[in-house]
């Protein structure tokens, strides 16, 4: 790959201890030509052209040592670029044009180290949130159905940028031929069916409240935070920035109630604002690995304290293992799928029960529970 004109190599320059600038060098490299490779040539061709320029990678030590991965200083790049900060990298990305990019990022990077910097190190990347309500949407009805209600209040735990909490106005398709939904939504999803047993075809009941939880949530009502979502998206990939445009925009026009703080601290909160007379549906989709041990047994607690007076459900997709009292199937842990778990809580006993397995956070999914 050609170095970028008038970039010094790697270890010229001599600031910072060479061995460090080698190993963020190669991290850059592997990101660009394995993790970006066939995937977006943009990023693959602006990563292996950082890690080629040794003031690039100085720029870059100037962030904490867990803000350098190219996932967090490339989607900081970007957003100043979405922002309108930096004309010649935004122009560049539209083109897709590979080494103006490349150049345009390295410019931007040297001229505006302390903004990319403080971008870094107040954001935290997201994942693709799409795909858990294909997950989710039949567990919910499903938590519906056992605790007897015709409407719920949903709490998601960990929520992020709260975009599960749209999960009853999406629409589904499965490998199978069934869906679930809204067929005339504008965000519409697709799973894939694993096994023969069909998803129960109940809808979820009317939602009455929407509230997310999380230390560090993302409002899609804030320019700012919206702009961020799009900033964590490769900039060639338009069929996934169209789809978040759909799904923010969706999530916007009934945008859920953020609750910020640790879910031990906020969760008695949460429930309370679930009117009485509807089921609160509690939701972690890959959230509670963040938790210790503890936490997540205190977190049970919680769900379980709330049930005063009227049940409580927790819907679950997490790592094998990860989720308390939500059985394993004797499936080992770290083993790359996750389980469905559905737990209800009522006045004097708890049901959990493994209901599912799915893969690729939801785009494959099996369910296991007794027929629909
Ligand atoms: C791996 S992300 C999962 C996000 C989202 N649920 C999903 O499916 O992509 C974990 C989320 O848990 C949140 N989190 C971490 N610690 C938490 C805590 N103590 N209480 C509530 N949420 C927490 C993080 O901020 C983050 O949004």
């Amino acid at each position: 790959m050609a170095r970028i004109a008038g970039m010094p190599g790697p270890t010229a320059g001599g600031a910072g201890p060479a061995g460090r600038a080698r190993t963020l060098a190669q991290v850059y490299r592997h990101f660009g030509e394995v993790d970006a490779a066939g995937t977006s040539p943009l990023y693959e061709r602006v990563a292996v052209a950082l890690s080629e320029s040794g003031e690039a990678l100085r720029a870059i030590e100037a962030a904490p040592a867990r803000k350098r991965h190219p996932t967090v200083i490339l989607a900081a790049l970007h957003d100043l670029a979405l922002a309108g900060r930096a004309p010649a990298l935004a122009a560049a990305y539209a083109a897709a044009d590979g080494d103006a990019a490349a150049e345009a990022a390295i410019g931007t990077l040297l001229r505006m180290t302390d903004s990319v910097v403080a971008i870094a190190v107040r954001r935290r990347t997201r994942a693709n949130e799409t795909g858990r309500c294909a997950v989710l949407y039949p567990a919910i009805a499903e938590a519906a159905r056992r605790a007897g209600a015709n409407a719920v209040g949903l709490i998601d735990v960990g929520c992020r940028a709260g975009l599960n909490l749209t999960v009853d106005r999406v629409g589904i398709t499965y490998s199978n031929g069934q869906s679930l939904g809204d067929p005339s939504s504008p965000v519409q999803l697709s799973s894939s069916i694993v096994g023969g047993r069909p998803l129960p075809a109940r809808a979820i009941p009317e939602v009455v409240a929407r509230v997310g939880v999380d230390p560090d949530p993302v409002d899609v009502t804030d320019a700012d935070d919206a702009r961020w979502l799009r900033a964590c998206l490769w900039p060639d990939q338009p069929e996934r920035m169209a789809m978040l445009e759909a799904e923010t925009s969706l999530a916007a026009t009934a945008p859920p109630l953020l609750l910020r703080g640790d879910v031990l601290e906020v969760l008695p909160d949460a429930f309370a604002r679930v009117p009485a007379g509807s089921l609160p549906v509690v939701t972690t989709t890959w959230a509670l690995s963040r938790l210790p041990l503890e936490s997540r047994l205190r977190f049970l607690h919680r769900l379980d304290e709330a049930t005063a007076g009227r049940a409580v459900a927790w819907v679950s997709a997490e790592g094998v293992g990860v989720a308390p009292a939500i059985p394993t199937l004797g499936d080992r842990r770290a083993s790359g799928h996750s389980i469905i778990g559905l737990a209800v809580f009522g006045p004097s006993a708890v049901r959990a029960e493994a209901i599912g397995r799915c893969w690729s956070r939801g785009r494959l999914l099996a369910w296991l529970a007794g027929s629909p």
